[in-house]
């Protein structure tokens, strides 16, 4: 069996996709999910790109120890020598150097010669060898490149020490039989390609990149590079999940190869990557969409109770959905709580841990059963937060038919407590213009969704909100089981981030 490894780089090519920028904690947070589904590669930034970028790297680089961590890096030696000071405490560091080789880049985007990017190509890897024994070259735009040209640059980065070469459909251009003529055109025409692993990184702009990925498989490609969810520029990249779940599922046409994915922490890492960006799953997406694994029709739900594979391919409890089942109520003790937790992934402090009971109750009270998805918002809500600098203490709100909606609210802004009321067009802008008197700021509210967390009537609202300020973006996210609650909770976590951002860039 053949090895295919899993470049995982949702922190990198991901975060690139409008409205999915992260947090350094959030960036760990994830990153330690990435390490529990056991992917071969973590891409966690580009580190001369922002000192933002850069602490991530490092961070995660320090902290992660099962994947090997990659940073990207353009030609430069300023940019190399940035990607290794970020890297350099990594268990097992990659340097990803890439540039573009395609005419058209060359033409209107580098303005240099054939000549000189293939010349720059070899220096820049032969400059990152020098750091480190592990080096990733990708030859950015490739799909459009002259194949003989790419050809050459590809045989003289692996010359100069590239132990990877990709080769990106940087703009989703490919077809899926045209990429495999390209791998194994590569394959016989690159003298020493034995010499390292062919990989690929697509993108999805025509709908096709992980039908062009597992073409790369069958023509040579050893490594692809995907995100959780398919975030990342434009249209996206490959999905993980899906990649994965195709390998698996068709095991018996893709026999002689295998995943290391623990494939029971896809949805976990699905759920966890929209609760931080705010980025929602479509309910019709592959694998991970609420309708993935929902039988409608009268004739398909017949069948599945009489044998699941009538129109199950995969089990749903084989992505980690299904063992949400188990609820716990108000007579749940701690014990239950902590080991439920546990099994969702999350290791609590003991202070966090109490913190997180009491508004487990707090919800337990309020409806007749929590699941796993509860759980988990309240964890997201209470816990995974920015130091707060804005925190609710109270909201009160008038609506109805027959009443001007009015918001009545306190705010605690370092250590001392604002009230204000105010009138709005309905309970959620009374709430919103009172908040932002108080909070003295002029965000710009740019999307406000609700979602019922789990069924009924009773169920938690969890709201996401994007706002803008200054050009900066931020998703904002609050759960409860009021739903005015809960839009409120969801605008001061974005307000917390924004002021956040600005004490980043400012520090
Ligand atoms: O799409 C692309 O070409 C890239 C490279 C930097 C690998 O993201
Ligand atoms: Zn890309």
């Amino acid at each position: 069996m053949e090895k295919i490894r899993i470049f995982d780089t949702t922190l990198r090519d991901g975060e690139q996709s409008p409205g999915a920028s992260m947090n350094l904690d959030e960036k760990i947070r994830l990153a330690r999910q990435l390490e529990r589904l056991n992917v071969d590669v973590i891409e966690a930034g580009f580190p001369s790109s922002s000192p933002g970028d850069f602490e991530s790297v490092k961070r995660i680089a320090q902290e992660i120890q099962g994947p090997q961590i990659a940073g990207l890096s353009r030609t430069t030696p300023a940019d190399i020598d940035r990607a290794w000071e970020a890297l350099r405490f990594a268990r097992s560091p990659l340097i990803h150097v890439f540039i573009a080789t395609s005419d058209i880049h060359l033409q209107y985007k580098l303005r240099k010669s054939r000549e000189e990017v293939l010349e720059e190509a070899g220096r820049a890897v032969a400059y990152a060898r020098r750091y480190t024994p592990e080096v990733e070259f990708s030859a950015e735009d490739a799909t459009r490149s002259d194949p003989e040209y790419l050809a050459r640059v590809v045989e003289a980065a692996i010359e100069a020490g590239a132990t990877i070469v990709n080769i990106p459909d940087t703009v989703g251009y490919i077809i899926p039989t045209e990429y495999g003529k390209l791998i194994t055109f590569l394959r016989q025409k690159v003298k020493n390609i034995h010499k390292a692993i062919l990989s690929v990184h697509c993108h999805n702009d025509l709908g096709m990149a992980v039908a062009n990925s597992l073409a790369a498989v069958e023509n040579g490609a050893r490594q692809l590079e995907c995100t959780v969810n398919g975030i990342g520029e434009r249209a996206g990249n490959a999905s993980l999940e899906e990649i994965v779940m195709a390998l698996k599922t068709r095991r018996d046409f893709f026999s002689s190869y295998q995943v290391g994915v623990v494939t029971e922490q896809i949805y976990p890492a699905s759920r966890l990557l929209s609760s931080i960006t705010g980025i929602m799953v479509p309910p019709n997406k592959a694998i991970v969409g609420a309708n993935a694994f929902a039988h409608e029709a009268g004739i398909h739900q017949d069948g599945v109770l009489k044998e699941k594979t009538t129109y199950e391919i995969m089990r749903p409890e084989s992505v980690g959905i299904g063992q949400s089942t188990l609820v716990m109520g108000k007579h749940s003790g701690r014990h239950a709580f902590r080991e439920r937790i546990k099994t969702l992934g999350y290791e609590l402090s003991e202070a966090h841990l109490n913190q997180a009971f009491q508004r487990f109750k707090e919800v337990a009270d309020k409806k007749k059963q929590v699941f796993d998805e509860d759980l988990e918002a309240i964890i997201a809500d209470e816990i995974l937060r920015i130091p707060d600098i804005y925190k609710l203490v109270n909201l009160n709100v008038v609506s109805g038919s027959v009443v001007v909606p009015t918001a009545t609210v306190q705010i605690e802004i370092g250590g001392k407590v604002y009230q204000e009321a105010g009138f709005g067009d309905g309970p959620v802008d009374a709430a919103y213009k009172t908040i932002s008197r108080i909070t003295k700021t002029k965000s710009r509210l740019l999307k406000f969704s609700v979602n019922a967390i789990t069924g009924g009537t009773d169920a938690q609202g969890e709201v996401m909100v994007i706002l803008e300020e200054g050009g900066v973006r931020v998703t904002g996210q609050g759960a409860h089981t009021d739903i005015i609650m809960a839009a409120a909770k969801a605008y001061i976590n974005g307000l917390n981030k924004l002021e956040y951002q600005k004490r980043i860039k400012g520090a």
